[in-house]
């Protein structure tokens, strides 16, 4: 199914491609159901909370900045909906925020987008229902549109780290997909490839639930971007190669002292990257820094299903009532992450630079 047709421009700014738009002309969430990538394009319409929560519950949508902006528009969408007094709108939104935060732990972003919109709530629940409805709807649009320009300024800042002639690897899926438009790890890609500095990108595959080889490869050659998919496990042979010179990858949470949540398998990607002396960099709206988590230790890890790891395209890997473990997310340690591209500027980590002392240094407001 090809995009569907939207009565204004994609906020996204692709017109090959969205993981999340909004159509205010009939109040309709549009999400790529990114389970069927890269064999089926279909755009699904959401016109619930409910809807939304199962679509970020279950995957339809994901990747930290995309599950937040789809909780901003779930959120809208109910406003819109709501017709009674300030006390029952603030009611509404209090419920449909918790149901929606209560979907997927890791990423911060969504709780980050949650908040933001009950306090945007707060602030116009005075107003009568069709302001309140248009305020709220402004606010989705603009966490939406600030991740976009996020991406093209971390892009910018990233690319300028990366060699030129340079193979990149990176791990999950942290593109246009995973975001409002663009990409964090993949805008690096995107804006280095434009500037010639790209020869190839090695996409790991991410076991178990594939989001290298199934989404990246797809949005990687749309673009028309060199790219090869690599099994995890073949990670540190191609660095012992010289084959790798930079690695990028997104977050899901950053901690205070730099420390990085991803994709299970980014821990590992980093160990390789510091043996074979690769720089391992991470890309990230500064809505996925958390500074009330003081390092790795405090963010929370999603577990996901046994069957995600026993199981693949509905073939059996493991026997039955063999147990598996399946945490979906690791902890990289900011020792290892030799900068971190944000939209407020590129950090340090590894050099003891993490985002409290990068706001420390910066005097800005958290
Ligand atoms: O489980 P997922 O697919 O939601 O995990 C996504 C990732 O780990 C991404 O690397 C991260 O969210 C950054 S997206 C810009």
């Amino acid at each position: 199914m090809p995009m569907p047709p939207l009565s204004r421009a994609p906020l996204s700014g692709s017109a090959a491609f969205f993981a999340v738009e909004y159509d205010p002309a009939d109040a309709v969430l549009w999400l790529l159901d990114q389970r069927l990538l890269p064999g089926e394009e279909r755009y699904v319409p959401h016109r619930t909370v409910d809807e939304a929560a199962h679509a970020i519950r279950a995957m339809v949508v994901r990747g930290a900045p995309a599950i937040g902006i789809t909780a901003a528009y779930a959120l809208a969408q109910r406003a819109a909906l709501e017709t009674g007094p300030a006390a029952s709108f603030l009611m509404a939104m209090g419920i449909s925020g918790r149901g929606l935060d209560a979907t997927r732990p890791t990423a911060v972003n969504l709780g980050w987008a949650i908040a933001r919109m009950a306090r945007k709530a707060a602030d116009v629940a005075a107003l009568d229902p069709g302001a309140r409805a248009r305020a709220m709807l402004a606010e989705a649009e603009a966490v939406h549109r600030e991740d976009v320009a996020a991406c093209r300024a971390m892009g910018a800042l990233g690319a300028a780290d990366v060699p030129e002639g340079a193979t990149v690897m990176t791990h999950c899926n942290a593109g246009a997909l995973a975001t409002g438009g663009y990409g964090t790890a993949l805008g690096v890609i995107r804006a280095a490839h434009a500037a010639g500095k790209i020869r190839r990108v090695l996409a790991c595959e991410t076991r178990p639930y594939l989001q290298g080889a199934r989404l990246t490869s797809f949005e990687l050659s749309r673009d028309g971007i060199p790219v090869e998919v690599v099994t995890d496990s073949m990670a540190g042979w191609f660095m012992a190669r010289g084959e790798v010179q930079f690695v990028v990858v997104g977050a899901d949470r950053v901690a205070a002292n730099g420390d990085v949540a991803n994709k299970i398998g980014t821990y590992g990607l980093a160990v390789l990257a510091h043996a074979h002396g690769v720089p391992f960099t991470v890309a990230a709206p500064w809505s996925t820094v958390d500074l009330r988590c003081p390092d790795g230790r405090s963010i929370p890890i999603e577990e996901r299903s046994r069957d995600e790891v026993a199981t693949l395209g509905g073939v059996t890997l493991v026997a039955d009532g063999i147990p598996c473990r399946h945490p979906a997310f690791d902890v990289t340690p900011a020792r290892l992450v030799g900068a971190l591209y944000t939209e407020r500027g590129a950090l340090r980590p590894a050099e003891g630079e993490g985002p409290a002392a990068f706001l420390a240094r910066t005097r800005r407001a958290p």
